[in-house]
């Protein structure tokens, strides 16, 4: 997980639709936060309520279906080169798709 947790993160902040919204985000709640979002996406403990993710996203002005692409894009890209089977991937992707409406706060 914390390979996994590091591949992502780079690839987050490597992509520049995505690392500004990180800027003023400190390094604990980035770490939190992926690893959050991975367990999540692998099916791990729901720890996270649709209304925790509403509020976590509710403050990131302008974020729009583009940016949630790019985040399961860079998912999916992690658990690929991390050597997970592709049906493995297709479900993290659909999860973090299931959130989609949450994070966009519509
Ligand atoms: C695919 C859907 C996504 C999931 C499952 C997800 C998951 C999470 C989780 C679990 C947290 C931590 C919440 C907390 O502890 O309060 C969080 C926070 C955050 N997310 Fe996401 N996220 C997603 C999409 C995005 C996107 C598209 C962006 C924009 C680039 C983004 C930017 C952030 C930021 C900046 C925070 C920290 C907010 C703060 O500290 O105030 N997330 N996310």
């Amino acid at each position: 997980m914390t390979a996994a947790s590091e591949v992502f993160y780079r690839k987050v902040l490597a992509d520049p639709l995505l690392s500004p919204y990180f800027d003023d985000v400190d390094m604990d709640r980035q770490v939190a936060k992926q690893a959050a979002f991975l367990t999540m996406a692998l099916g791990g403990p729901n720890a996270y309520t649709g209304r925790d993710l509403r509020t976590a996203h509710a403050g990131l002005a302008g974020l729009t279906d583009d940016h949630v692409d790019h985040v399961i894009a860079h998912l999916a890209d992690t658990l690929r080169e991390l050597g997970a089977a592709d049906d493995d991937i297709a479900g993290a992707g659909a999860i973090a798709a299931s959130v989609r409406d949450d994070v966009l706060n519509r």
